[in-house]
């Protein structure tokens, strides 16, 4: 390890003092305690690329626990500790974080599982994990604070920009590396490695992705939509192939592409006015297009969609067409309403799909519209009470019919207005009756 380079100086130049003082006092307890403690991974990747990275993770060749223990102590920090894996996490005052790992050598009883531990040293620690980027580890003891250990040439592709496993059988171990590599392909517009494309690809057609669960899956590909360019590592995952291995039924197209494109370009504005917006099922409105019931069926089993999701789905797919032409053509807010109702967010982003700027901006006015729009003075009760009604369905209806009526006219009077609805209702029911008597 004594070739390797002391980045130290990288280190002060690009660090916040307060993090260069933690690093230093974890080195230091190391020491206290006899364990030689290394920051590794995203965290040393991104220093070396002058990116921004909070996301510490600690590794120590020793009890990690133990060590997380000690450090919280020190440091008067909450040590959260995950016995199975031989990790913990620390949280600090402040509510910081950071991630305390014992050195290991994962294997995995069965592909995609979760890893079996064995305590073991900072390099096979590093050789097990995804990628050679994220394979490197800084030394953090006082002795040798700052040197960088990379043990299979990572520097060297991190500036080629090159994403490479590290051995042959890290997609077998952990399928979910082939999106992962995806994603650091399009955030740092890396390339991944031939030999380790040809890997990728020989598990993939293996059906290892299908081993993995659901879950895990959806967690890697909402990390992707998180990214500042989603729909570059989409069309990745499409070209290939990755995508038919979870929505197996999706014909990735230039029309699909053209719908993902508008969707990305309407979900920020449906997110600032819902709350838990799941990226997922925001692309998934347009990827589950077309599907059959079976594939549906297996989907949600595996997927873990809501069953209203894929109603609603189902709904908007059916009702595409006409509800298209309707916003296009700018009918009335009531109009509209008269068929989606209040809708639900997955409604409308699907329906953004399909429908240009100026379309999704009239579809923007409907959603606020709908935010912005209650009933204030007249309710159910006072409907009973001033027509005498006995409660049932006309109840309902008359109360709609109003609702749709000041979401055209966000002024009119509600007292006033639905007087008059009831006497239409009145008209309309007592022309029934002449009608049903005249028939007889
Ligand atoms: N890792 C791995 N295999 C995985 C996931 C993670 O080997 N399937 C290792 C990598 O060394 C990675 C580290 O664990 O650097 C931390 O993983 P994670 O926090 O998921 O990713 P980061 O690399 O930190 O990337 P990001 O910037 O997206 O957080």
């Amino acid at each position: 390890s004594f070739n390797f380079k002391n980045i130290t100086e990288i280190i002060y130049e690009r660090l916040d003092r307060r993090i260069i003082n933690l690093l230093r006092l974890i080195g230091v307890y190391g020491n206290e305690i006899k364990m030689p403690v290394y920051v590794v991974g995203g965290f040393v990747r991104d220093l070396l690329l002058n990116i921004p990275n909070y996301d510490i993770d600690v590794v120590v060749e020793g009890n990690g626990i133990e060590f997380a223990k000690y450090v919280g102590k020190q440091l008067d920090a909450i040590v959260v500790p995950y016995e199975k894996f031989y990790t913990a996490t620390l949280v600090f005052k402040d509510g910081f974080k950071i991630d305390v790992a014992t050195a290991r050598t994962e294997y995995y009883e069965k592909p995609g599982e979760l890893p079996q531990v064995d305590v073991s040293t900072i390099k096979k620690d590093l050789y097990r994990r995804d990628f050679t980027i994220n394979a490197m580890a800084i030394k953090l003891n006082p002795n040798e604070f700052g040197v960088l250990y990379d043990f299979f040439n990572c520097q060297k592709d991190l500036e080629e920009g090159i994403i490479r496993i590290l051995h042959n059988l890290s997609f077998i171990e952990d399928p979910t590396r082939m999106i992962r590599a995806v994603r650091f392909e399009s955030r740092y517009n890396f390339k991944i490695e031939e030999h380790t494309l040809e890997i990728l690809k020989r598990n993939l057609e293996a059906n290892y992705l299908e081993r993995v669960s659901g879950a895990r899956i959806r967690q890697e590909i909402e990390k992707i939509l998180e990214e500042r360019q989603p729909l570059i590592a989409i069309r990745r995952l499409a070209e290939l192939g990755i995508l038919k291995h979870i929505f197996p039924k999706t014909y990735y197209t230039p029309t699909m592409d053209e719908k993902l494109e508008r969707v990305f370009r309407f979900l920020p504005l449906v997110k600032q006015r819902y709350q838990n917006i799941s990226d997922f099922y925001a692309i998934s409105t347009v990827l589950l297009e077309f599907y059959d019931k079976e594939t549906l069926d297996f989907m949600r089993n595996r997927y873990g969609y809501p069953k209203k999701f894929i109603e609603s789905l189902k709904f908007t797919e059916n009702m595409m067409l006409p509800l298209k032409s309707m916003i296009e053509s700018q009918l009335s807010f009531s109009d509209i309403y008269k068929v989606i109702g209040k809708g639900n967010p997955y409604i409308f982003i699907h329906l953004s799909a399909y429908l240009d700027d100026e379309g999704q901006q009239y579809l923007l006015r409907y959603i606020d519209a709908i935010l912005n729009t209650k009933l204030e003075k007249v309710t159910g009760k006072y409907v009973m009470e001033k027509f005498n009604l006995k409660s049932g369905p006309v109840i309902n209806e008359i109360l709609e019919t109003l609702y749709a009526m000041k979401l055209d006219n966000p002024n009119l009077d509600e007292i006033l207005t639905v007087e008059k609805i009831f006497e239409e209702t009145q008209n309309k029911i007592n022309k029934a009756e002449v009608s049903e008597n005249t028939n007889r």
